[in-house]
């Protein structure tokens, strides 16, 4: 099967310097990144388990055991704007280094889920999968030399895993959500490197099969007063601005009376300081007068309300 357009989005090799970069850019995540990075590497290098406790206790330690038969599954959820799918693209750029193995990000284009038609989304899933194992298979004659991993990215899951449960479902979607579950239990039976990350802002929406399938569930936040502080700091190098000022953007970007949530961390990077910038070009330089004066203008992105 070759990768039609159509049905994945540019295919990333990682390592890969703009996807470190982007990495590196994230904020606040530190937690999930280390958890993510070690998780990865065992899903993705099945060997890498082996020689720790082999290294460590000079022998196969049956603790080991209870990451076999894992379901090669990470659900990223959480509130809108908080790095889940810029993560989900570039954390295999530090897992490749780390393993020292190619890895290929497959990402799950909108359009190849399918029109609706009847078997629509269940053959480009299918196909989908039949990719992702051909190229996360060892060579020929060579078990379990694997040369490549792979990351298969399904963004905005919730559009396609919907709870099988839910009594508006499609009967198309259903067969969605099943072709799904075969994909990934076909990946952990031939015990392939590579990982499907399912990422949404709605966890609740997620079929309970799909939800019990994965082996890490990572939970995205907005940040806190702290975070933000950090945020802003990092963001504003080379800005003049006052201890009472950071304080005061730190305070007009967190919840207020009246708006019980603060910023997303693309409140901030992308919305809060693009706007002080051209406020104050090209005649003025950025201060805290002008980033408070954007921060009390601009609203905070409203969560995400539906069921979880
Ligand atoms: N933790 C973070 N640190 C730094 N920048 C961030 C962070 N989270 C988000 N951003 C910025 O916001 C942009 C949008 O984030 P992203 O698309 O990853 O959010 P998301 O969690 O996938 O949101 P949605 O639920 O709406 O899909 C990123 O490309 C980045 O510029
Ligand atoms: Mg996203």
């Amino acid at each position: 099967m070759s990768t039609t357009p159509e049905l994945f989005e540019a295919v990333i090799e990682l390592p890969d310097s703009a996807a470190s970069a982007r990495y590196e850019s994230l904020v606040g995540l530190d937690e999930i990144k280390e958890r993510l990075n070690k998780e990865a590497q065992l899903l993705l290098h099945p060997t890498s388990l082996d020689q720790w406790s082999q290294r460590f206790h000079q022998t196969h330690i049956p603790a080991c055991d209870a990451f076999a038969d894992r379901h090669p599954v990470f659900l990223f959820a959480g509130d809108v704007g908080t790095g889940k799918t810029a993560l989900a693209e570039s954390f295999g750029d530090h897992v490749a280094r780390s393993i020292g193995v190619p890895i290929y990000l497959y990402r799950l284009s909108l359009a190849s889920r399918g029109s609706g038609a009847v078997g629509e989304m269940t053959q480009l899933l299918a196909a989908a999968f039949d990719e992702v194992r051909r190229v996360a298979a060892a060579p020929p004659g060579r078990d379990d030399e694997y040369t490549s991993a792979v990351i298969l990215l399904i963004d905005e899951a919730d559009a396609l895993a919907q709870s099988r449960e839910a009594s508006q479902m499609h009967h198309e979607d259903r067969a969605g959500v099943n072709a799904l579950i075969r994909g990934i239990n076909s990946l952990t039976e031939q015990r392939l490197p590579a990982v499907v990350v399912l990422a949404t802002n709605r966890l609740g929406a997620i079929d309970p099969a799909v939800r019990r399938r994965a082996a890490a569930t990572f939970r995205f936040e907005r940040p806190n007063d702290i975070q933000r502080e950090a945020a802003l700091t990092n963001l504003l190098r080379g800005v003049e601005l006052r201890t009472r000022e950071l304080g005061a953007l730190v305070k007009a970007t967190g919840p207020l009376d009246g708006r019980p949530y603060g910023y997303t961390y693309s409140d901030l990077f992308q919305r809060l300081v693009p706007a002080a910038v051209l406020a104050a070009y090209p005649d003025r330089r950025l201060d805290g007068g002008i980033l408070l004066d954007v921060a009390t203008s601009l609203e905070a992105t409203p969560p995400f309300t539906a069921e979880d």
